[in-house]
């Protein structure tokens, strides 16, 4: 049994990680007449470590079912960002433990950020003995080994670390679409923003060999996939810990040089983001232009509480500079409210910034205390219902400029990859435009994972429609 330890979580050495292959043991492969559910909760991230588990998880001879309550085995991968991910797994973890009262042989494990922490293992193995596994976000590839331990050895099985340990390669992937691909280029985070818990959930930056990322892309464009989306809780401290001259700018021109046609990275934190990243963002037509730029809050002495380490000036010097370098470019991004100590003042300042950028999209939130970060500690002094009343004014505003920036696509013909058709209408097809807005739009014998041309007809809030431009 190994627990997460938070004092072994916060702790970043300079080390150089060894690269392994996965492989599975031929003898795990064994459960052919068992089927699994896996639930995902979370960012990007544990959607792509999804992908590799369902894949090792069929390795081992398991089928998906999609019906939770008819699978053999259930996974949850969890999220620990803010308090309602948590209820969101635990409501979950409730309605599994009726099935389990009935069926004994169901086997129900637990993963992802969640697992890393402290106080979640702790209640695990005080109210959940039930649950028969658990692996963090470190090992997921040990999750063959754990299963197969829990099943064995019939008791609780808990394997999870709180260094990071190698970097794996070539595991198996089972993607969810066949034209647009995440491809991981970093992991973990250094970054310690004081209302976060990520860097204790996924460790120390650390990035993948170029060679490796390379391959991986190689790979992709030969099976047709059409777009790749570079991950990385801050992809802009890509390389650093590996090369001198060689970051997240020479990664995305070497790319963009394969001529795959579309490129898209998340997330970039603004104190990362270089000159060199930029012009080459402003040269490369196959590098979307579309930024999620999260600035969490607008009043400079908040951010700076926040550890941030940008102010809401170098905030937006780089917001212009994107601006020039790509005058189509679409930005989006992240912003906390009710910070412990956030004025009145304060939120006016984000008012203010939300005004000046006019953002294509924003993911706003209330300020959720996580166990063991350092904003935890802070006096907080704002109600809960100010905070509910601050984001319902912030998202009034962030959702007037999502429209305002639709409307002036109206009349315009847009790059749309094709993602499906409507559940309701056949001949009705959706997808995203290069600037990742949603578009609804009419034709006939389309195929999915093409890139075509669609006339934008009329704006919403959240989505575009229009019609196909085959003329
Ligand atoms: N690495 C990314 C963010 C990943 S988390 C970055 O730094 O930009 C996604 C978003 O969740 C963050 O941008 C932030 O807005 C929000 N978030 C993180 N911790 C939070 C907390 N404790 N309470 C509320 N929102 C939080
Ligand atoms: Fe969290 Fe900050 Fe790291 Fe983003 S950069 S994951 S907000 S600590
Ligand atoms: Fe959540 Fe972990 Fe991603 S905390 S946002 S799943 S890195």
């Amino acid at each position: 049994m190994h627990l997460p330890s938070y004092k072994e979580a916060k702790k970043r050495e300079k080390k150089p990680y060894q690269t392994k292959d996965y492989q599975l043991e031929e003898s795990l492969n064994k459960y052919h007449n068992k089927t699994y559910c896996l639930k995902t909760y979370g960012c990007q991230m544990n959607e792509h470590d999804s992908e590799n588990i369902k894949a090792m998880l069929e390795e081992m001879g398991f089928k998906e079912e999609e019906d939770y309550e008819k699978a053999d085995l259930i996974l949850l991968n969890t999220c620990s960002i803010r308090e309602n991910a948590h209820n969101k797994a635990f409501g979950m973890l409730g309605r599994v433990k009726h099935l389990k009262e009935q069926r004994k042989d169901l086997i129900v494990g637990l993963c992802g950020c969640m697992a890393q922490e402290e106080g979640v293992v702790a209640e695990i193995r005080e109210k959940y003995k039930w649950l028969n596994f658990v692996f963090g976000t470190h090992n997921l590839y040990d999750l063959p080994t754990v299963l197969e331990k829990a099943i064995t050895e019939e008791r609780q099985a808990i394997e999870v670390y709180s260094t990071d340990l190698d970097i794996i390669e070539n595991t198996p992937v089972v993607r969810d679409k066949t034209y647009k691909a995440y491809v991981n280029i970093i992991y973990g985070c250094n970054k310690f923003c004081t209302y976060c818990i990520v860097p204790y959930t996924r460790g120390s930056e650390r990035s993948r060999k170029k060679e490796d990322i390379l391959k991986e892309i190689d790979n992709l464009i030969e099976k047709g996939y059409q777009e790749v989306t570079l991950l990385g809780q801050n992809v802009n401290a890509y390389g650093k810990d590996l090369y001198e001259n060689y970051g997240l700018g020479e990664l995305l021109e070497d790319i963009a040089n394969k001529k795959i046609p579309r490129i898209r990275f998340v997330t970039s934190h603004p104190w990362d983001f270089t000159d060199r990243m930029i012009e080459v963002i402003g040269k490369y037509e196959n590098i979307m232009p579309s930024v999620h730029l999260p600035v969490q809050s607008g009043s400079s002495s908040i951010l700076k509480k926040m550890g941030r380490r940008y102010s809401k000036e170098s905030y937006l010097e780089l917001f212009d500079k994107l601006k020039k370098v790509r005058p189509n470019i679409a930005i989006s991004t992240d912003i906390i409210v009710g910070f412990p100590g956030e004025s009145e003042e304060d939120f006016q300042d984000t008012l203010d910034l939300v005004e000046y950028c006019k953002y294509d999209n924003a993911f706003t939130f209330i300020y959720s205390p996580r166990e063991n970060t350092p904003a935890a500690k802070l006096k907080d002094d704002v109600l809960l219902e100010e905070k509910e009343k601050r984001l319902y004014r912030l998202n009034e505003i962030v959702n007037k400029y999502f429209k305002d920036n639709n409307e002036k696509l109206v009349g315009k013909i847009e790059n749309v990859l094709v993602e499906g058709t409507s559940p309701k209408k056949k001949e009705m097809y959706f997808g995203y435009t290069e600037t990742n807005k949603l578009v609804n739009f009419t034709g006939k014998d389309i195929k999915v994972g093409t890139i075509i041309p669609v006339k934008i007809t009329d704006a919403k809030t959240w989505s575009l429609d229009g019609e196909y431009n085959d003329k």
